[in-house]
């Protein structure tokens, strides 16, 4: 395996500079990366020196080496995990033959489509976040939220190497489009959705890193698998990244809650008391919970799904873990039991498992994430409050697939559109609430100091203190 080149202008581990053809190709697409990032990113920090970790080996261990960096010059690159000797395709119409090394002909259409999808997630995802850094909490948090940045940067450098080297032309074509769209753009949008949101406060930005990253998670996890050898090693190490992201959406929140916990405890439990203490109270949490989470919930598509099956069948998108948690790999001859909405009421039917992918990634994200409310809940426990933070039922709130256009309270009952219209600001952001989160972000950047609604982090990153100077101003 090649170790890491950072000699050459494109820092890699796949031996680069022995492909001209690629190494030019990549290197033309440089510059108007830049050009993107000094535009869409954070752009009034890109002079400030920022304690970044930047990859030096895909090994599991020491990957990582830390130091103040000017975003960018962040040594953007591109990274595959090591190979696996003799991999054979694990799953799917293909199983046990050898995995593929260049893009079968009758899968090129399908992959570039699955690439693409997820590779316009990651400058979204930047430009959402592009203005955060003027209210962040504290340097920490400015320096995480940094380093979430520079890492979505490079996941698409990842993602249009894929494409440069597999797909021609058609690759080159839309590895330029990648830096065309533009988050929450109405002419011209990214993909999906929820990539389209506004983070306006560093609230939603917890919410995004904890519910949609962690869709990015499981993205990734079905991918790692896939047929195609060189996207399975190229999500693999995105996987290793993808963990910070969603620390720092996990953590982000818990801290929140520990805050009001504070407050609540000198001011009582009252949410009017904690808003007039400076805090996010419970209650108002749990909305943007809820709108964040199930916002996520649709980007894994419809319930019964061809495109699933074909994905499957193809051998391109493999379950979560597949070789690891499943015996049985063809997912033929079997079925799910998937509930529906018919218009009137709701159908539950076994649907052959290959249609039903969808619905079973969903499910391990919706899993995954009740460890997280579960690692909040311990914190209100320790403060002895009865309120309990919960998800949204998957039926709450969605625009993709068999429910959409219709309403469902939390628990997944249907309502009328007058029953639902009476009670949602129940249940999702206001703009009243909007206009009170958005009061708070005040940014605070003396080190060691922190902004009123959030508390400290129990540590710092890499062993620095919480008052160290992540960022240089
Ligand atoms: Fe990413
Ligand atoms: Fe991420």
């Amino acid at each position: 395996m090649a170790s890491i080149d950072y000699d050459s202008k494109i820092p890699n581990n796949v031996e680069l500079s022995s492909d001209k053809r690629l190494q030019r190709a990549l290197e033309h697409w440089l510059p108007n990366y830049i050009e993107w990032w000094k535009e869409m990113g954070p752009t009034e920090f890109n002079d400030k020196d920022v304690y970044l970790r930047t990859a030096v080996s895909v090994d599991s261990d020491g990957w990582a080496q830390f130091g103040h960096v000017k975003m960018p010059d962040y040594r953007w690159g591109i990274f595959l995990a090591e190979p696996e000797k003799d991999r054979k395709i694990g799953f799917g119409d293909h199983m046990g033959e050898d995995a593929w090394q260049q893009v079968p002909g009758e899968y090129r259409n399908w992959l570039r489509r699955i690439i693409v999808t997820q590779a316009d997630t990651e400058p979204a995802s930047v430009e959402q976040q592009r203005l955060l850094a003027n209210t962040a909490p504290s340097l920490y948090d400015m320096r995480n939220l940094f380093q979430v940045n520079v890492e979505e940067g490079r996941h698409l450098w990842a993602m249009v190497y894929l494409l440069q080297t597999y797909f021609g032309k058609d690759g080159r074509e839309e590895s330029e489009e990648l830096l065309e769209r533009r988050s929450g753009n109405p002419d011209h949008p990214r993909i999906l959705g929820t990539f389209n949101e506004p983070i306006q406060t560093w609230l939603d930005f917890f919410c995004f890193t904890m519910f949609t990253d962690r869709d990015g998670k499981f993205q990734l996890l079905s991918l790692a698998e896939s047929g195609f050898d060189p996207l399975a090693r190229t999500c693999r190490f995105m996987l290793t990244e993808e963990a910070h992201h969603m620390f720092v959406g996990q953590t982000g929140v818990g801290r929140v809650v520990e805050r009001a916990c504070q407050l609540m405890k000198e001011h009582g439990n009252d949410p009017e008391a904690v808003r007039k203490a400076g805090g996010v109270d419970l209650p108002l949490l749990q909305r943007y919970i809820n709108f964040w989470a199930s916002s996520s919930n649709d980007l894994y598509g419809a319930e019964i799904s061809s495109n699933s099956a074909n994905f499957f069948g193809g051998s391109l998108k493999g379950r979560a873990w597949e070789m690891k948690n499943h015996e049985e790999h063809t997912a033929l001859d079997q079925t799910k039991s998937v509930t529906t909405w018919d218009g009137k009421q709701l159908v539950t039917d076994d649907v052959p498992l290959r249609n039903a992918m969808n619905e079973l990634l969903r499910e391990e994200f919706i899993e995954d994430n009740q460890k997280g409310i579960n690692y909040w809940n311990k914190i209100l426990a320790k403060y002895d409050t009865d309120f309990e933070l919960r998800l949204p039922h998957r039926r709450f709130n969605r625009a993709i697939g068999t429910f959409a256009g219709f309403h469902f309270d939390l628990d997944g009952n249907p309502l009328t559109e007058e029953q639902w219209n009476a009670r949602k600001d129940e249940w999702l952001p206001s703009e009243a609430d909007r206009d009170y989160v958005k009061s708070l972000m005040q940014q605070v950047v003396e080190p060691g100091k922190i902004a009123g609604w959030i508390a400290e982090p129990p540590k710092g990153i890499n062993g620095k203190p919480f008052d160290y100077e992540y960022v240089k101003l």
